[in-house]
């Protein structure tokens, strides 16, 4: 593993493959753990997270005491739980389903419910169960995905005013299919204690590059507003998706 800290908010953890650089989330994951009562994550979607939630149901399955866990996500489609897009179906596909937590740990966004009116009723399931800093809660971690046009959560380019938007939650529409998602807003993100990108594969290479070296248009891409405000930043990446860094 090579570590880069460009300063002490923000820190590169970059690993020779995607099962190498979960393994290393997942070390991070269970430090965390260790060190706090009860923790709570913001999960991503999407493919990314599926090789690390296969980890965490597996190898690092006994290392947790998963009633000291509570798992929300950064983002959620709007679809039912059952839908094969739902991030909350991916989880329980490749952890949940493999790991005994309770019930009352699983803080899913209902997917199924009015967009608009599920963004303001996750927020205050949110504002209810976390402490709250600078008016704003604080998730233990946020784990973050980061798609091919430099968006994370469900905060894409053309809705930049989500980055600064004051609600806990907004309604994300991706800008290929239309869907309607439920996310975090930027000030919430950037609150929390730890974040941590998950980024593996060449797909990300490009984003990686601008972002970190600050080049071409990297201000126009949500990924690169996310820092945080009093906690801490990882980057958890692996070679493919540095090849572009210098
Ligand atoms: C989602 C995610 C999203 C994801 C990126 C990267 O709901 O899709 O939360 O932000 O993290 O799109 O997706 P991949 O991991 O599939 O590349």
């Amino acid at each position: 593993m090579m570590v880069f800290t460009a300063n002490y908010k923000m820190e590169k953890r970059i690993f020779d493959s995607p099962q190498a650089t979960a393994r290393g989330f997942a070390e991070h994951f269970l430090k965390l753990h260790k060190e706090n009562d009860n923790l709570s994550i913001a999960l991503s979607g999407g493919s990314t997270p599926k090789i690390l939630f296969d980890l965490l149901a597996s190898e690092f399955k006994a290392d947790f005491d998963w009633s000291k866990i509570h798992l929300y996500w950064g983002d959620e489609r709007c679809v039912p739980p059952s839908d094969d897009d739902s991030n909350y179906k991916m989880t329980v596909d490749h952890l949940i389903s493999k790991i005994n937590i309770p019930a009352s740990n699983l803080h899913r966004v209902l997917g199924e419910n009015d967009p608009e009116d599920e963004a303001i009723r996750y927020g205050e399931e949110i504002a209810n169960d976390l402490t709250e800093q600078a008016g704003l809660p604080v998730f233990d971690i946020v784990l973050l995905g980061m798609g091919g046009d430099g968006h994370t959560a469900s905060i894409f380019p053309h809705q930049m005013e989500l980055m600064t938007d004051k609600r806990i939650c907004a309604i994300g529409i991706n800008p290929d299919s239309g869907q309607n998602r439920v996310t975090l807003t930027g000030p919430v993100i950037n609150n929390a204690k730890v974040i941590c990108f998950l980024a593996t594969g060449k797909g990300k290479a490009e984003k990686v590059d601008e972002i970190f070296n600050k080049k071409n248009n990297y201000l126009a891409y949500p990924a690169s507003h996310i820092y945080p405000t009093h906690g801490n930043l990882f980057w958890y990446l692996d070679q493919e998706a540095v090849t572009k860094l210098k």
